[in-house]
């Protein structure tokens, strides 16, 4: 099976080059060693009706097809449809709801663009894997232009409750859209039943055991949780000391506590709340004042829109407020850095602190949690404060878990955090660790992978759509394997 991976964004990056969201960062290691061709926007965008123009680099044993994509539309489908209505839908936050008729228009003629720009890549054993809420429409663009290969769709944000989900607008028609992939993937068991309840309620399709027979035939939903590259990171962090960033850190704390926050400054990162808790903490606690402090790293990220303009005016007023009472002539409380970092800097900052506070209100996985914990150093490791709205919550329940709403429970979780003996810091960490190494990103796409080739089995065996046999169908096939070349 040859695979074909597709994104928004794609990952260039080196270990020292910053690189923005997880999902392009989580991708590159496994696509570079599987040989896939990953297509995704180049980051320009091209005038005119323009047949798609993809250049090609290669990547690992692979290849990168880097597309522009229609400037006519590009605006619609990025900071409209995809970002101001899927986005905010996704996480939660209907009020946030902005899309016109002509963002979402732009936001299937992007799919439509991008199922023509893969024709090029298709063989008869090819297998698309489609990425995100960028293109929840782009199998079903691919089935109408004939393709009858399998395409696999894996969802990184949350999927919300079916309530939120019905406040977007044409939602019904994408999520009967979505049916044209075989194989969808979530992070979490809720989002794959929030999923299934839309389904089933606004398509009024029946649902068993995660399989759906639509007018495409049949897809299954399943749930496969993102790793991360555990031992990749591991290593970043042991060898990070020599990185100046890394140093010249350790060098400022002077025996001082740090916490450290890495986030895209989104309002779906909970960062209001998480500085109002180290206020709220250093208010209750003065012994913490000049001993613990925190370095919050927050991307700048879709700045073009209303909602993340605001977010970063309100960020920085909070934090100057906080450090103006908080501060003293030779300390900061809050270290704020609008900038990003490559993986194996960032690696190096977060063994040098000893919390990671991940407190999103909600987030598909969030795999900043997954990194802190990879990075700590077995003798003597962090403590993990994370949101238990994040996916990561589910196998991370080691972590100190914390409601990121309430700001009085997470100024305490903070202070437990940084007071924490060394014997229970161990415990935890140790505890996350094994979940770590039994889910790691290696095992997440392989595993995704071989279902995928599995329904290509299926689809090539000419498998008959009989809706009233649903619940007969194997769900595994035990000859299935996945590879990639
Ligand atoms: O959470 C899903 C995700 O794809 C992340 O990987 C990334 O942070 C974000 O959404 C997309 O961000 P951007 O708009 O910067 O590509």
């Amino acid at each position: 099976m040859k695979l074909v991976v597709v994104s928004n964004r794609v990952a260039r990056g080196k270990a020292n080059e910053p690189m923005t969201g997880g999902l392009a960062a989580a991708l590159l290691p496994v696509v570079e060693n599987s040989g896939a061709i990953w297509v995704g926007s180049s980051g320009r965008v091209r005038d005119g009706n323009q047949e798609p123009f993809a250049e090609i680099e290669s990547l690992g044993s692979g290849a990168l097809a880097l597309l522009d994509l229609p400037a006519a539309h590009y605006g619609g489908y990025y900071e409209g449809f995809a970002n101001s209505a899927l986005w905010p839908a996704m996480h939660s936050r209907p009020d946030l709801i902005r899309a016109t008729r002509e963002d979402y228009l732009s936001y299937r003629e992007v799919n439509a663009f991008m199922a023509r720009a893969l024709l090029r890549f298709r063989k008869a054993d090819t297998a698309f894997w489609v990425q995100d809420y960028h293109f929840l429409a782009l199998g079903a663009e691919l089935r109408d232009l004939g393709v009858t290969n399998s395409i696999g769709f894996f969802l990184h944000t949350p999927w919300p409750a079916r309530n939120v989900m019905s406040g977007v607008p044409h939602a019904r028609e994408l999520i009967e859209a979505m049916l044209a992939y075989d194989l969808i993937g979530f992070q979490t068991e809720e989002d794959c039943e929030n999923f299934l309840a839309c389904v089933q309620h606004e398509l009024d399709l029946p649902v068993h055991d995660g399989m759906i027979v639509s007018r495409y035939g049949r897809s299954r939903a399943a749930v496969f949780p993102i790793g991360i590259d555990v031992d990749m990171f591991a290593q970043y962090a042991a060898k990070s000391a020599s990185h100046p960033e890394v140093s010249r850190l350790r060098k400022s704390l002077n025996g001082e506590r740090l916490a450290i926050g890495v986030d895209r400054l989104d309002y779906s990162k909970g960062l209001t709340n998480r500085i109002r808790a180290f206020d709220k903490m250093w208010s209750d606690q003065p012994s913490l004042l000049r001993t613990a402090s925190l370095l919050q790293i927050a991307t700048p990220s879709r700045g073009a829109i209303e909602a993340y303009g605001n977010l970063q005016t309100e960020v920085a007023k909070l934090v100057s407020d906080v450090n103006g009472r908080h501060g003293e002539i030779d300390w900061t409380p809050i270290r704020y850095l609008n900038k990003g970092f490559g993986q194996a800097v960032l690696a190096g900052l977060y063994r040098t602190a000893q919390v990671g506070v991940v407190t999103p209100l909600q987030d598909g996985m969030n795999l900043v949690a997954k990194e802190y914990v990879a990075a700590q150093n077995a003798a003597d490791p962090g403590v993990l404060v994370l949101s238990k709205f994040a996916g990561a919550a589910n196998e991370l329940d080691a972590a100190l878990l914390v409601n990121p709403h309430d700001i009085d429970g997470m100024a305490r979780a903070i202070a437990t955090a940084l007071t924490m003996p060394l014997t229970e810091r161990r415990m935890r960490w140790e505890a996350m660790m094994g979940k770590l190494r039994r889910g790691t990103i290696q095992q997440w796409f392989e595993s995704f992978v071989q279902e995928l080739a599995e329904t290509q089995l299926d689809r090539s065996a000419n498998a008959p759509l009989m809706p009233d046999r649903v619940d007969m169908w194997p769900r595994r096939s035990a000859q299935a394997g996945a590879r990639i070349h």
